[in-house]
């Protein structure tokens, strides 16, 4: 039991980080400027409803565990720039996946395997656009 409710609160955290990540890549994505910018939106606008695609399966799983999904993003402040943009970002998407990895292990535990797999999907996903990220940042 207190297996499932670490699990619960872990998973209302990605929750509000994934719904902070969508507002912060919609305000990178409407206010980057230069040809930096213009690539940066790009690339990025796409991530947006990828990151509301998790968003949406955390609140249903949440509510399918019997818990309350929470209503308020993680607030993320944006740099101004788009390098340091890119910067800021990566470092949200290891930290993703390092609060990801753990849930992971949370949800074996508590014996919510089809939620291991999923999880480790989107462990997938994040990996994929940290390593984008950095390989952006290598060449600016
Ligand atoms: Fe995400
Ligand atoms: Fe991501």
């Amino acid at each position: 039991m207190a297996d499932k409710k670490a699990l619960m609160n872990g998973l209302n955290q990605d929750l509000a980080n994934e719904l902070g990540a969508a507002i912060l890549y919609l305000y990178q994505t409407s206010t980057a400027t230069g040809w930096d910018g213009e690539e940066l939106r790009e690339f990025l606008t796409p991530e947006i409803t990828g990151e509301m695609q998790h968003a949406i399966f955390l609140a249903e799983k949440i509510a399918a565990l019997g818990g309350k999904p929470i209503t308020t993003p993680t607030q993320y402040k944006s740099p101004k720039d788009v390098k340091g943009m890119l910067k800021y970002d990566l470092k949200l998407e290891r930290e993703a996946i390092e609060n990801y990895s753990q849930r992971a292990m949370q949800a074996e535990e508590a014996g919510e395997i089809g939620l291991k797999i999923k999880i480790e999907e989107i462990i997938v996903e994040e990996t994929g656009h940290a390593e984008q990220i950095d390989r952006i940042l290598k060449g600016m």
